[in-house]
Formats: structure tokens, C-alpha cells, sequence
């Protein structure tokens, strides 16, 4: 079951791409939150560990805003993950900001079948390296061998389910919502070092920043059903000519970034000679989250 939510464009305008006062608010409905949040509390209740997952592309705006607050109790990993769509050397920066602010940070790519590929293989080793007090603890106790626990959280859609088949070396997983299905938790053992639990914490994006909102949906986090995609796409072309303009110039063959005329460019014509700007707004949403457009992360580390 997707998780309810989406993001609603009140001031959405088709006929002007590149309108930066569209007014989106994301909503989550007040009961599914609160239910959300009372499932992540008992989940956080049994683990050592919390791994955040954030999107390498946006790292910030995938935060959530509350997580600090809900696990301060707990160690912390940061995973950037889809890293194989951001750009590389941002990406290394993000991990140095967020390394500098204490957390335990890496990057990943929870798509790559092979572990040591796709980065995943190293959060074994900084997890023991999290644990280190905690074991040296135990040991001095006479109890050995007590294993870690963990458990993935993030927003939806930022790989959590991928990642947790990352680990634990399966192409299909149960952790998935499953309507009508109770049954109990499950640990799945990692590397033999540590016990991940199997269903991850779902946790809610940050509601009230628009920016972030637009970001979210252009990288595909949140729905973008209900949202204009003449306008989005409009907002991410803007956002593509500031960061890597080249990026569109290299893939379409057009400057300046006009969706009418990478539109043309593609041949989308309609009746009378009209060129398509929605079908080449689904087109070019498509193709950045695909990483078509190339390794392109929307936020950089201060
Ligand atoms: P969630 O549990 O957090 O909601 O996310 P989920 O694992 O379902 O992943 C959401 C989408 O992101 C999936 O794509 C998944 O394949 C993709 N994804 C996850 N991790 C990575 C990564 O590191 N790199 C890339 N490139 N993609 C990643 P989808 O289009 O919804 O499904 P499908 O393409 O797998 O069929």
C-alpha cells in the first residue's frame, strides 16, 4: 500500500513554465501521521541504531524535520542513498558536512546488486565502529557477542525497502505494507554482525517549505500527480540551468531551456504544428529521475 500522500498545487499555472510563486503545500493526512509516528516510536523503542536515509540528490529537503528529536536517545547513521543519480564529488561533500556535524555518513546506491558496488558493504564496519562503546561495555559484563540492532527510516520513496534487500542480499522483500497481513516483526541477520529489523520507519517530510516540496516532486519522492508538470518541470528546468545547464543543452540540443523548444526538438508536435509541452515536461521529469540528464544533485553543502 503507498503511503497517503502527495503534494497539492493551489496556484498552479500551465501557461507559464517557469512561474516561481506556485503555492504547494504537501499533505499528510492527520490520522495516517499520527499513526505513523506512534508505529516509529515502538519501532525506535527496540533498536541500537536509527540509519537515516536521505536522498543524495537533496539531502536537506529529504530530512525530516523531526528525527533529531525522536531518536535523540539512539546512535545515528546517515546513508545517502541513490547516490548513483547525484553528482559524485557533491555527494563527497555531503558526507564530509554531515560527518562534520557528528553523524556517521555514506554514501550508497541500494539499486546495485553488488554490495560492494553499490557501498551498502560498508555499513556493517560503521556500525560496529557506532557499537564500539556499547560491546566494550557488554564484554565487560562477560556478554559477548550481543548483537546490534538497527532499522532503516526515511520519507517515502527514498529507497528504504531497496536498501533493506541491499542487505539482506534478496530480491524481494516483505517489508513492504502488506494490507491484511499481521504477523510479527522480523530481524534479518546482516554480514552475521548485526540484526536490521525488516520493516522500516516511515517517516513524514517537512510540510511547510515549498521549495522543498517542488524539490521532492521533482526528484520523484512525492507524488506529482495531482501537481501541474508543465510548472514543475518548469521549476526544475530553472533549477538545472543555475546548477548544470550544459546538462540540458547536452541531452536536447536546445539553449536556453524552453520547454517549447526541447518539445521541438524531440518532434512532440500536436495537431496544426503545436508543439506538446506537456508531453516534453513529462519528458524531461522523467529523464532527470532516470539520471538520463546525468549526475545531478539539486542542493550543495553550504
Ligand atoms: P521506500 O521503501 O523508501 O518507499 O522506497 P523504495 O525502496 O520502494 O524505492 C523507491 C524507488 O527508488 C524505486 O523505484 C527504487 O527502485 C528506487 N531506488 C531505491 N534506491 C535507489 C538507488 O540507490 N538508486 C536508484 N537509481 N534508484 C533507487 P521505482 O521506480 O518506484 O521502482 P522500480 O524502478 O524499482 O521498479
Amino acid at each position: 500500500m503507498k503511503k497517503k500522500f502527495g503534494i497539492k498545487a493551489e496556484n498552479s499555472n500551465s501557461d507559464n513554465q517557469t512561474t516561481n510563486s506556485v503555492d504547494m503545500a504537501i499533505q499528510w493526512y492527520p490520522g495516517h501521521m499520527t499513526k505513523t509516528k506512534r508505529m516509529l516510536v515502538t519501532q525506535m523503542g527496540l533498536v541500537d541504531v536509527v540509519v537515516e536515509l536521505l536522498d543524495a540528490r537533496v539531502p536537506l529537503s529529504s530530512r525530516n524535520p523531526d528525527i533529531d528529536t525522536l531518536a535523540k536517545d539512539k546512535k545515528r547513521v546517515l546513508v545517502l542513498n541513490k547516490a548513483d543519480l547525484a553528482n559524485p564529488d557533491t555527494t563527497a561533500r555531503w558526507e564530509e558536512y554531515f560527518q562534520n556535524l557528528g553523524f556517521f555518513a555514506l554514501a550508497v546506491n541500494a539499486k546495485e546488486n553488488d554490495k560492494k558496488k553499490s557501498g551498502t558493504n560498508h555499513l556493517t564496519a560503521i556500525l560496529q565502529n557506532v557499537m564500539k562503546e556499547k560491546s566494550k561495555q557488554q564484554q565487560k559484563r562477560g556478554r559477548i557477542n550481543v548483537p546490534t540492532r538497527a532499522m532503516i527510516v526515511g520519507i517515502p520513496n527514498v529507497g528504504k525497502s531497496t536498501f533493506i534487500n541491499q542487505l539482506a542480499g534478496r530480491a524481494s522483500t516483505a517489508t513492504a505494507d502488506r494490507p491484511g497481513v499481521t504477523r510479527g516483526r522480523q530481524w534479518i541477520k546482516v554480514d552475521n554482525q548485526f540484526d536490521l529489523l525488516d520493516t522500516p520507519g516511515v517517516l513524514w517530510p517537512k510540510f511547510e517549505d515549498k521549495i522543498v516540496g517542488l524539490k521532492l516532486a521533482c526528484t520523484g519522492a512525492i507524488s506529482d500527480n495531482v501537481v501541474d508538470k508543465i510548472t514543475l518541470a518548469g521549476h526544475l528546468i530553472s533549477m538545472l540551468m543555475e546548477i548544470d545547464s550544459g546538462a540540458l543543452v547536452k541531452r536536447y540540443g536546445v539553449e536556453g531551456g524552453a520547454l517549447e523548444d526541447i518539445g521541438a526538438a524531440r518532434g512532440f508536435k500536436m495537431k496544426g504544428g503545436v508543439v506538446d509541452i506537456e508531453r516534453a515536461a513529462i519528458m524531461v521529469l522523467d529523464e532527470f529521475r532516470g539520471g538520463k540528464l546525468g549526475r545531478i544533485s539539486l542542493e550543495m553543502p553550504e
